[in-house]
């Protein structure tokens, strides 16, 4: 089920069942010369629209702008400041507590949004906290190449050049949803990019200078994106269901 093709009746009921949902949360950023703008977006949506598709689990909007300051020197980045970023997930997750939600499980789909979504989580407990109330509220943050299993198998698929910006196991996920857009168009100079330290925009494109981080994103198809999405969907239901279920 999806909050956004759902009627308010229907999020009711959904409601009288689980308290939980799933927030896939991403970024809009350059991802080198093969990958998609939305890649950080698509893969956590695309997951867990599969996942949504096979299981009961309430999958809500998608969370699509993240903490890509590093990136703005390139076109079509859309970037939040940290405390922009902390301050929406916490009106997201406080207009989902006032319905009731008491197990808020976001899927993440970038690196850069980890200390921000953590950030969110403290500021969000702070307040019962300081105010020695009970928090009805559980909040879970996964990135999607941390689901159980899936680190592994992408490193299984792609054992040379995964990197770690625009890899090749993110830009299979996305060509396996929108296969028109899969690379044809040959091997990438140098062939793997390099790696380094992450710091502002312009600096980053200095070093980074089409956009890559360690990685030969060239090896991804359709068909091995097909093998990630399918596994990380298996992987979500049971790791969101531990979690909806009290655990963790
Ligand atoms: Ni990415």
């Amino acid at each position: 089920m999806h909050l956004s093709s759902s009627t308010w009746q229907e999020l009711e009921a959904q409601l009288s069942r689980s308290k939980g949902i799933v927030i896939p949360i991403g970024s809009h950023e350059q991802h080198g010369p093969t990958g998609l703008l939305g890649t950080d977006a698509l893969c956590p949506e695309i997951i867990a629209r599969e996942a949504e598709k096979i299981s009961d689990l309430l999958i809500g909007p998608t969370f699509s702008i993240g903490m890509a300051q590093h990136h703005l020197a390139f076109p079509g980045t859309i970037s939040l400041r940290p405390s922009t970023m902390i301050a929406s997930i916490i009106d997201w997750v406080n207009s989902l507590a006032r319905h009731g939600f008491t197990r808020i499980y976001f899927l993440n789909g970038h690196g850069g949004n980890v200390a921000t979504i953590q950030a969110a989580f403290s500021e969000f407990y702070a307040d019962y906290s300081y105010a020695a109330e009970p928090c009805p509220v559980a909040l879970m943050l996964k990135n999607w190449w941390e689901l159980p299993g899936i680190g592994k198998l992408c490193t299984d698929i792609f054992p040379v050049g995964h990197g770690s910006h625009a890899t090749p196991s993110e830009v299979a996920v996305t060509y396996w949803a929108y296969p028109e857009k899969a690379w044809s168009g040959g091997a990438l100079d140098p062939k793997i990019a390099p790696e380094g330290p992450i710091r502002d925009a312009g600096d980053f494109r200095g070093r980074f200078p089409d956009g890559r981080m360690g990685s030969d994103p060239t090896t991804a198809t359709v068909e091995l994106g097909g093998k990630i999405v399918s596994a990380s969907a298996a992987a979500l239901i049971t790791d969101a269901g531990k979690f909806f279920s009290g655990a963790g």
